[in-house]
């Protein structure tokens, strides 16, 4: 049974370009970066270049780049170090951002360092801008972090105008671009943003590494102690392999960027369409426009007991996608971000989430099986 790879959302498999690139640094290359013999100045070498890789494919300046140990660290350190070290006392985001930052977002307020603000949204996952500048003008000392693009139901906001927003009311602007990193283009030095986070392992790149732009000027203390790494920002030994891996998979993803979103989107456009075909009273969640990201579909299966044990079937043929419900009965919890959006919609949702690397056959088995299940046929056991 050939195995069907749906949930690129949540992590990709490594390039194998990626890996030719890293692995000089596993096998030859061993040097401690902080070393001044020449072991030592091949690493240094190895973890400076990638960040100029890094900057100038993002159009910033390689010191406004800090290599993190993924998203999750990095979105810490922007909201927890902007309370910490640069007077917000306010926090405004979502309530349907990943745990990285809603988690935050709490902590930050419990412990009484700041307010948390939860903006208002509307049906498809976009913020209200109304809310926004209202919670803007009144709670000064802010930031925003809104997320680009919703991992689960692949909603993408409008940097440029959020970031404006925030410029004009003095306030700092934070976005999680975890799931955009590499599969869009971005120019940091003409866009009004402070903070943005990549985690490598969502563009082909090795799981385990990441990093957070601070813009100059929004310059945080580090919240990692005991050595002068990354340029005082955050201490322990490099992982050198990691940021390698990770300046590659930019470059490739950012190489090939053109092909993939044709290639990708039109997988996409062809589920949808398949789906719809197959499965009647089936719906999508969150933004169906042109504008949302293109590499995740989020499905609203319709209520008929059949949905039920969909995904359970899935992986039994096979297939792996990723599941979530707006239900928070029992010991599954739901998803937070169907629960908030969807709170009455039944049936099960599915996220089915592409790459470079899916393809049409893919996608047909995924839909024949879906098709299978809810026709009443049995799966394979
Ligand atoms: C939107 C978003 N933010 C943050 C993260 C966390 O990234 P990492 O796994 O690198 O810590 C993820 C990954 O699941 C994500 O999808």
């Amino acid at each position: 049974m050939k195995k069907v790879y749906l949930d690129n959302a949540a992590t990709t498999p490594l390039d194998p370009e990626v890996l030719d690139a890293m692995l000089p640094y596993m096998r030859e290359h061993h040097g401690n970066p902080s070393a001044i013999h020449s072991f030592g100045r091949t690493t240094r070498a190895a973890v400076e270049t990638a960040r100029r890789t890094v900057a100038s494919l993002l159009n910033c300046a390689p010191g406004e780049i800090v290599f993190t140990s993924g998203g999750t660290e990095a979105d810490n350190m922007a909201i927890m170090g902007s309370v910490r070290d640069l007077g917000v006392q306010n926090v405004i985001t979502s309530p349907i951002e990943h745990h990285a930052v809603e988690y935050v977002a709490h902590a930050v307020e419990s412990e009484g360092k700041a307010k948390a603000h939860w903006l208002k949204l509307h049906a498809d996952g976009q913020p209200d801008l109304v809310h926004l500048e209202a919670l803007l003008k009144a709670y000064p000392k802010a930031l925003v972090s809104l997320m680009h693009a919703n991992n689960e139901i692949g909603t993408r906001i409008d940097l440029m105008a959020i970031g404006h927003l925030c410029r004009q009311y003095d306030a700092l602007f934070h976005s999680d671009t975890v799931q955009t990193m590499g599969h869009y283009r971005f120019d940091l030095a003409n866009t009004p943003i402070d903070f943005i986070t990549c985690a490598a392992h969502k563009f082909h790149g090795p799981k385990g590494i990441g990093f957070l732009y601070m813009r100059n000027g929004a310059t945080l203390k580090p919240m990692i102690l005991g050595g002068s790494q990354e340029r005082n920002m955050r201490a322990g030994t490099e992982n050198i392999y990691g940021i390698v891996g990770l300046a590659k998979a930019m470059e490739v993803g950012y190489r090939d960027l053109d092909e993939h979103v044709r290639h990708i989107s039109g997988l996409k456009q062809h589920m949808k369409k398949r789906l719809l075909e197959a499965v009647p009273g089936i719906g999508f969640n969150g933004d169906s426009s042109e504008k949302a990201l293109y590499t995740v579909l989020s499905v609203n299966f319709p209520d008929d007991g059949k949905s039920e044990m969909l995904i359970y079937n899935m992986d039994i043929e096979g297939i792996a996608c990723s599941g979530g419900s707006a239900c928070s009965s029992g010991s599954n919890k739901g998803s937070h971000v169907l629960g908030h959006l969807y709170p009455e919609r039944p049936g099960a949702n599915v996220r089915f989430s592409f790459s470079k690397f899916t393809t049409q056959e893919d996608v047909d088995r995924a839909v024949e099986v879906v098709a299978r299940v809810f026709a009443g046929a049995p799966v394979k056991s």
